[in-house]
């Protein structure tokens, strides 16, 4: 930070995102292209994006609802459902495809359609490491006890790695010390962190009052887990870079008897960052987390634009389109200038 209390970074990529369909994705486009150039769109739309046809209307559509002015660039991702043929990945790459998604079948949002047993989409992982599509894995075996769910993944990711040498593989949203431990062995095999795993534990979840807008899959868990994604967003290493898994629901979901699982993290994602990084005395390094080592794994190169941040209070929006976004009406301590 600059003696005026301004700083330029690079503007960075959010490498993990839902922005849903209809009139929900024009509410919550446009909070990420403000700040984000770039973000790799999750496939768990209904009906999942699966073809190439279908990714290049997906990517029409977001890029109709960022606004030709913000020169958002959606980054686009297929979903790995059981049958799809292998035939159909070289035709996603040509329309663009970045990565291929990976959830185990109910492990999270719209994911019915998952895959309960991973030999069935060994031809399609083969073809993936062929035409180098990135794996993406949403990392949870939905079978056992919440809090375990992530670790009891871990076999199978050591699985993949070891069976698919060339394939490039990005463990998502890192929950547990023990993933954040798989990533750094795996030499193949890299991670997601969000900004609301460098924040909370289960406490700040349901340790009090039950707050549903800190609810999402996979859970937020100890304050050792929490330490251990807090060290790797912090240490430099491009092994570990940021998606945000910001999953906006309606109101009527969130605030309900059952809650959906999910946090709006979008409209304060990088304030929240900046917030992080100063605490920790770090600022410096939020450009190789957010905006270096993410493009470096996808093969993308860097923005080459930059935003300005402002050491001078914000304060969060308490709603966004009817929706209640993580943070609502907190005050951060920077401010960013795009
Ligand atoms: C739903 C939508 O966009 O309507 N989300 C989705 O990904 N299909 C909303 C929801 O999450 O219920
Ligand atoms: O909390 C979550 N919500 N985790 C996911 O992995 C999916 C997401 C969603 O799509 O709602
Ligand atoms: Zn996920
Ligand atoms: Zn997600």
């Amino acid at each position: 930070m600059k003696k005026n209390g301004e700083m330029a970074v690079r503007r960075p990529d959010d490498m993990h995102l839902h922005v849903r369909q209809g009139e929900l994705m024009k509410v919550v486009v446009p909070q990420t292209a403000a700040v984000f150039k770039r973000a790799i769109i999750m496939p768990n739309i209904l009906p999942p994006v699966t073809s190439a046809e279908r990714l290049e209307r997906y990517r029409e559509r977001v890029v109709a609802a960022a606004g030709s002015a913000s020169g958002f660039e959606p980054l686009m991702t297929f979903k790995i459902i059981p049958g799809l043929s292998p035939d159909v990945v070289q035709e996603l790459k040509q329309a663009g495809a970045l990565a291929g998604k990976l959830y185990p079948e109910g492990a999270t949002t719209n994911s019915e359609d998952g895959v309960s047993d991973v030999q069935t989409i060994y031809p399609v992982l083969e073809e993936m490491q062929r035409n180098d599509i990135v794996l993406s894995i949403h990392g949870e075996d939905p079978d056992v006890f919440s809090l375990d769910r992530e670790e009891a993944f871990l076999p199978t990711l050591r699985q993949f790695s070891r069976d698919f040498p060339d394939l490039r593989i990005v463990l998502e949203h890192l929950s547990s010390a023990a993933a954040v431990q798989a990533v750094a062995e795996l030499p193949n095999v890299w991670g997601t962190i969000t900004l609301h795993h460098l924040e909370l534990t289960l406490d700040d979840l349901l340790g009090g009052e039950l707050q549903p807008h800190y609810f999402c899959k996979p859970i937020v868990k100890r304050p050792s887990d929490r330490a251990a994604i807090q060290r790797a967003a912090l240490s430099g290493s491009p092994k570990y870079f940021f998606g945000s898994d910001s999953a906006p629901h309606p109101v009527d979901r969130k605030h309900a008897p059952t809650a959906r699982a999910g946090i709006f993290s979008a409209p304060v994602a990088y304030q929240g960052l900046l917030r992080f990084f100063g605490e920790h005395d770090a600022l410096e390094r939020i450009e190789g987390f957010t905006a270096v080592y993410g493009a470096d794994f996808y093969g993308v190169p860097k923005n080459g634009d930059e935003l300005v941040v402002r050491r001078q209070d914000w304060t969060a929006p308490d709603e966004v389109g009817g929706l209640v976004p993580y943070h609502a009406g907190e005050v951060f301590p920077y401010t960013v200038i795009p």
